[in-house]
């Protein structure tokens, strides 16, 4: 499974990337604004720390709007994938965007059919949004087993990259059920780490080995 960040604090991702794990980063117009800074200088330099797919989201919302957006993403750098919202131009946008050879994430899926439509049109990867999910009330990683088995059925090749991810077990979970990315804010990344017993283990065998002879 691969691991995205998803933040746009550049700060974390070259921290990310230090651990050797990163496969890529996401972002959206929320983490972007986080930053402070103007999105094409945030863009470029993630692309300059990590080569892997980089996210960067279109924010029209009609088809010409984000063809056009899709087409300045696109230029800025070959690692980009243009971020697109489930909404029937956001999928026109993504059938133009794959006979184009643009990438695209087709972003804010909320159900198993949704990312059935984002398949057909050609996506590169659907981000259901589990956290958001669990939020109202639903199960997120419901919706995660659902398209895993959707998309099996079909052999499509859209990627199934787990969002909205708010703790270690949305990623045990989409690990055991074969999810092919997730994307994980750099908190949660460092939780996947962190066990007591291995803390106390440390600690034990340190003070222990004060007492061998040397
Ligand atoms: O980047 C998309 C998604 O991961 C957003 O997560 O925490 O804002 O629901 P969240």
């Amino acid at each position: 499974m691969k691991f995205f960040i998803d933040t746009a604090d550049v700060a974390e991702i070259r921290e990310a990337q230090s651990f050797g794990l990163l496969d890529g980063v996401t972002t959206n117009p929320s983490l972007i604004a986080r930053t402070g800074r103007k999105f094409r200088d945030v863009i470029e330099e993630i692309c300059e720390i990590v080569d892997g797919p980089i996210s960067a989201e279109a924010v029209s919302l009609d088809f010409e709007g984000m063809r056009k957006e899709a087409k300045e993403l696109a230029a800025i750098h070959e690692n980009i994938v243009v971020k697109l919202p489930l909404t029937l131009d956001g999928l026109k946008t993504v059938r133009w965007c794959s006979d184009n050879g643009i990438a695209t994430n087709v972003t804010l899926c909320f159900s198993p059919l949704q990312a059935l439509m984002a398949a057909k049109a050609g996506a590169d990867y659907i981000s259901p949004f589990v956290g958001r999910l669990d939020d109202v009330g639903h199960d997120g990683m419901e919706l995660i087993s659902q398209i895993i088995e959707i998309y099996g059925n079909y052999n499509f090749d859209t990627e199934v990259l787990v969002a909205s991810i708010r703790s270690p077990t949305h990623v045990l979970e989409a690990a055991r059920m074969g999810a092919d990315v997730c994307t994980i804010p750099f908190n949660v990344i460092q939780k996947l780490v962190h066990h007591p017993l291995t803390d106390q283990g440390i600690e034990k065998f340190l003070e222990d080995w004060k007492k061998v002879p040397h």
